[in-house]
């Protein structure tokens, strides 16, 4: 039987995709920390749309954590004919005052989690010669962001990974997406620890700025998946950003955010 596996399930924009792809009679593997939030979900879309949803509690900042999600998966003969690798986590304040192990958990579960899970299930989908792969980046994939360094690298690997196998998936027939979300209301800057003193100035942008709701970002997600795009920025304001950033030079850009991050935490 063909499922979806979605990681980051449990909260946010893969909760948000989850229940709208049960609704489109997906059935479900779901990915997350916390199994408690994974079962309870789980048998919510089993009853209401009569799918198959199943849950494995995994920790995708460990590097064992896709295999033994593969091996689970080929255990169980769930046959994953799409794959949204939405799992992921922030951080922001100075580089040198950030947790390195931290900063080095998030580039494990942001970029290598996220290659290792592509790369394992993207082979049975070359052998059936079928399959979606979309991997969820972010507005901070087109430019380098003072006092959020780790986190927006980690996106732009994402993005320049994912449109290079985009190419390399054509002649097998898997359709690859590159889907980067904008500022979006979910729990992502509190598990980023951006709420706490270090990130305040980002977080003042975080309460001001447009925001598009996890539900808005996975209907744009399946509308985009809908019409065969590879590429797709969520929310029209943020797709204008984009463009607009990615006309600018770099020291441009991360002079002009580091100045307006300092500015903010000095009126704090
Ligand atoms: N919210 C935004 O403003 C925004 C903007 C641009 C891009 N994005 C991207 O959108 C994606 C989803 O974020 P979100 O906003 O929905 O954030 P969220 O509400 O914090 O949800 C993140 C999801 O990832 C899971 N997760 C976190 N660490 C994990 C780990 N070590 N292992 C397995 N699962 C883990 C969380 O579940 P558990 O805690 O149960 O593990 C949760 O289900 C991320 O890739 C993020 O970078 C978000």
């Amino acid at each position: 039987m063909k499922y979806t596996l979605v990681t980051g399930a449990s909260g946010g924009i893969g909760e948000a995709l989850a229940i709208k792809l049960a609704k489109k009679k997906h059935n479900l593997v779901l990915v997350a920390r916390n199994a408690e939030k994974l079962s309870k979900l789980s048998k919510q879309l089993q009853e209401t749309y009569g799918v198959q949803a199943a849950y494995i509690a995994a920790d995708l900042a460990k590097q064992e954590a896709p295999f033994q999600i593969f091996q689970e998966t080929r255990r169980q003969n769930w046959e994953i004919d799409m794959l949204v690798n939405n799992a992921g986590i922030g951080s922001g304040g100075e580089f040198a005052t950030l947790n390195l192990q931290s900063e080095l958990d998030l580039m494990q579960l942001n970029n290598a989690s996220l290659v290792a899970m592509t790369h394992l299930f993207m082979q049975p989908m070359r052998d059936r010669k079928s399959g979606t792969i979309i991997n969820v980046a972010s507005l901070a994939a087109f430019a380098p962001v003072p006092y959020m360094a780790t986190y927006a690298a980690s996106k732009v690997f994402v993005r320049s990974f994912t449109e290079a196998i985009t190419e390399e998936c054509k002649p097998y027939n898997i359709q690859v997406m590159l889907f980067a979300p904008g500022l979006t209301k979910t729990n992502f800057n509190e598990a980023a620890g951006i709420n706490n003193e270090k990130g305040a100035g980002l977080n003042a942008d975080y309460q001001t700025a447009a925001t598009q709701t996890p539900d808005e970002v996975a209907d744009e997600l399946l509308q985009a998946l809908n019409t065969k795009k590879h590429f797709h920025v969520s929310g029209s304001r943020n797709r204008l950003g984009s463009r607009i950033v990615a006309l600018l030079p770099n020291a441009m850009i991360t002079r002009f955010m580091a100045k307006s991050y300092q500015k903010k935490l000095a009126l704090l």
